[in-house]
């Protein structure tokens, strides 16, 4: 087992779910302790860590010209309920890997290099993906953050204090040519490059996402006494509109619309009682602009007629909804010439799934660097990519990083 594989297995003992399956939510005990974990790793092989506000951690190279923009790589090591150990990681552990492999080669970089833990890419703990590199690039303000909360209750603000993180949220946001360029080493998550038996893939667009939240208020009463025709269901009706998610991403006449409802609950959650209330999260993403938000159009407009065919009381919130990225055409050149350059065999790709490179590329000239994920799992235990292909996602990436930051 290589180095690399080895920490991915130790950071995968930081869940607060059984192994294989890791679960690793924002600001939890088992985050903080993953994080003390790779914090300790940069610091021995001598990068500088500062940590921001909300918990983004940047470890440095410095480089021969410090002053000059460095070049950013990293990921997340956020894990959702019940998910795999290598979705994030093997970008942050894959970034350490490459930089001390470039260490090892008496390298020195011209432009810093520097590793991003990312906090909170997944949108487990207050609905919203991508919440660092969301506030890295001022698309989330200090003023929003302060208004999230989790499925307690708790604030965001109150529950990031509790975690350590006290700086000021304003100083989140980085300025505009913080970096001269960012790559993210990422799992593919999907099937495409296992099934044409290629090595790597490099990211040209990512696709966009957008997530609402529905609540639904109807009138609970007695399973038994409340008879059919007068009854307002809540829990029905959220039924109804879990079947129109579907169906609108499925008519949609972009292949690339999906649409999930990941989240239903109903109260009070009684078999002999009616749901009075419903909560839905719903996913919707497309890598078109234009049928993502007809998509989201089209169910608007459904849960209206299904709230008021039902008398259901409801509320839609578009948590977010964000433009698809485009990587920066030199930089992918650059990267898969790098991957061809060490015999590896590649693809130029969009990813479906969001990435912190969704938002880095709103700002800075961004690419990803995808490595095969076995039968296209992601976001389970069995997600996995093997020692030898991390290795050749870790190559590619440290090559890069040295073409750009020499
Ligand atoms: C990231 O985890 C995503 O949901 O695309
Ligand atoms: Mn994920
Ligand atoms: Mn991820």
């Amino acid at each position: 087992m290589n180095r690399i594989h080895q920490e991915l297995d130790t950071l995968a003992r930081f869940s607060s779910s059984e192994f294989p399956s890791v679960t690793r939510v924002l600001y939890t005990q088992e985050d903080l302790d993953a994080r003390d974990y790779f914090i300790g790793l940069c610091e021995e092989i001598g990068l500088k860590v500062r940590v921001d506000a909300i918990g983004n951690t940047y470890a440095r190279w410095e480089g021969t010209a410090p002053e000059l923009a460095a070049v950013g790589t990293g990921s997340h090591i956020d894990a959702i309920p019940l998910s795999g150990q290598y979705d994030g990681t093997v970008g942050v552990f894959g970034g350490l890997e490459a930089i001390r492999y470039l260490k090892s080669l008496d390298y020195k970089p011209k432009r810093s290099i520097e590793l991003v833990l990312f906090t909170a890419e997944e949108p487990t703990r207050f609905a919203i993906g991508c919440l660092g590199s969301r506030m890295m690039s001022g698309q989330l303000t200090p003023e929003q953050a302060l208004k999230l909360k989790d499925k307690e209750g708790g604030f965001f603000n109150d529950i990031r204090e509790a975690a350590g993180f006290n700086g000021d949220l304003n100083d989140v946001k980085l300025f505009e040519d913080y970096y001269h360029a960012f790559i993210e080493l990422h799992i593919e998550q999907g099937p495409r490059l296992e099934k044409d038996n290629l090595d790597i893939g490099i990211v040209d667009k990512i696709a966009a996402p957008s997530t609402l939240i529905v609540k639904l208020i109807g009138e609970g009463g007695h399973a038994g006494a409340v008879l059919m025709p007068i009854r307002k269901d809540a829990g029905v009706a959220g039924a109804e509109i879990m079947m129109a998610v579907e169906r609108i991403a499925k008519d949609s006449k972009s292949e690339d619309t999906v649409a999930t409802t990941g989240i239903f609950d109903i109260l009070p959650r009684a078999v002999n009682s009616i749901p009075k209330e419903a909560y839905l999260e719903i996913d919707l993403r497309d890598t078109n602009i234009e049928t993502r938000d007809k998509a989201l159009a089209d169910l608007k407009h459904e849960i209206a007629e299904i709230c008021e065919k039902r008398h259901i009381k409801y509320s839609i919130e578009l948590l977010n909804c964000d433009p698809p990225a485009t990587c920066d055409e030199n930089l992918v050149h650059t990267a898969e010439k790098a991957a061809k350059g060490l015999g590896y065999s590649t693809k130029v790709m969009t990813s479906h799934a969001y990435h912190d490179s969704l938002f880095m590329a709103q700002m800075f000239p961004t690419t990803m660097i995808f490595i095969p994920s076995k039968d296209g799992v992601s976001h389970r235990p069995d997600e996995y990519s093997s020692p030898e292909e991390i290795d050749k996602g870790v190559q590619t990436l440290a090559l890069t990083l040295k073409e750009v930051a020499s």
